[in-house]
């Protein structure tokens, strides 16, 4: 099957422009995927979701939804996507409730049907009641929650979101993935962009990170975990007066620093380190066990491992 999102190297150069925003990207996302773009500021990121919403003209490359090319037919790919800026572009000389149906209007839903699909989408992102209420009133939550709704208007297959949960506090955001894990199970097929590794982490089936407008990586968020060379092992806290390195040394590759009067944080680097051998090993050089627990390299020890700690 062909993929829903299909970016074929994909360029572009803003007029006036010293280098390419955008520098050979390609990648495909499957029906019902939630795919993550990470990458620094000014990776090219939103530059590739304007190509792939019509927002933006390609200086080359196919970019493909839906297998329609998004350049060649733009009315028709709007039909089956939606987008999520980066920017909030509400209209704000209307109201809530006027926002949503005039969206619904310009996709030819009846006026019925689109003050239906309204009032529903307003409880379904909590905002009932709040319809008749002016957008400039709204908080950053609400708007971000409207700008949403709005975009679910006319039912898209794949919805773009740039940065959707930026600014919000922990309720909102916790509130976001529920809708993107809702979407999700309905099949509608979700590229995200986020500087949070952690929602990437938890959303993504898959991710491509982007440097200068290329793609850097691609793969799961644990195939990704992988490049990192001493992600995984067991950390151990262990009292003792002396170093107990030395005693664990055979279970692998040992790091260990002092952590307090007496007390030892030291790390087993391996993904097949056994607990019990680790304890019985510390035990047999005189340590006590304060704590033991698994680790794993994060998502973003992973970016910082691939971009590099520059300022974009
Ligand atoms: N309308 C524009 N005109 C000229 N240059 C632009 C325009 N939009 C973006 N750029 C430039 O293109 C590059 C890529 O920008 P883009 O907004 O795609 O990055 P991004 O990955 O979305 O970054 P961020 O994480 O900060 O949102 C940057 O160098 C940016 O300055
Ligand atoms: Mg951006």
């Amino acid at each position: 099957m062909a993929p829903i999102i299909d970016v074929a190297d994909l360029h572009k150069t803003y007029a006036g422009a010293k280098s390419e925003a955008v520098a050979g990207v390609s990648f495909g996302v499957e029906e019902g995927e939630v795919f993550g773009l990470l990458g620094p500021n000014g990776a090219g990121k939103t530059t590739t979701i304007g190509t792939l919403t019509t927002r933006v003209r390609p200086s080359s490359g196919r970019v493909v939804v839906d297998g329609i090319d998004v350049v060649a037919d733009p009315v028709a790919a709007k039909r089956v996507i939606a987008v999520v800026p980066q920017r909030p572009n509400l209209d704000r000389s209307l109201n809530a409730l006027e926002n949503l149906t005039f969206h619904g209007a310009y996709f030819g839903f009846s006026r019925r049907e689109r003050r239906r699909r309204a009032d529903e989408l307003l409880a379904q992102l909590g905002l009932e009641g709040r319809g008749d209420d002016r957008v400039d009133n709204y908080s950053g939550g609400m708007a971000q929650r409207l700008i949403i709704a709005r975009a679910l208007m006319h039912d898209p297959r794949v919805l773009f979101l740039d940065e959707p949960t930026t600014g919000l506090d922990p309720q909102s955001r916790l509130f976001l993935w529920d809708q993107m894990e809702a979407l999700k199970a309905r099949g509608v097929t979700l590229l995200l962009t986020t500087h949070d590794m952690a929602e990437a982490d938890r959303l993504c089936d898959r991710i491509a990170i982007v440097d200068h407008g290329k793609v850097i990586a691609s793969d799961t968020p644990r195939g990704l975990r992988r490049v990192l060379p001493d992600a995984e092992g067991l950390e151990l806290r262990l009292a003792l007066a002396a170093d107990p390195a030395a005693s664990l040394r055979a279970l692998g590759e040992v790091a260990s620093e002092a952590d307090g009067e007496d007390e030892w944080k030291v790390r087993i680097y391996g993904s097949d380190v056994a607990p019990g051998a680790a304890i019985a090993a510390a035990e047999a050089g005189g340590a006590r066990l304060v704590d033991l627990r698994r680790i794993e390299g994060t998502l973003e020890d992973v970016f910082v491992h691939l971009t590099g700690r520059d300022l974009r």
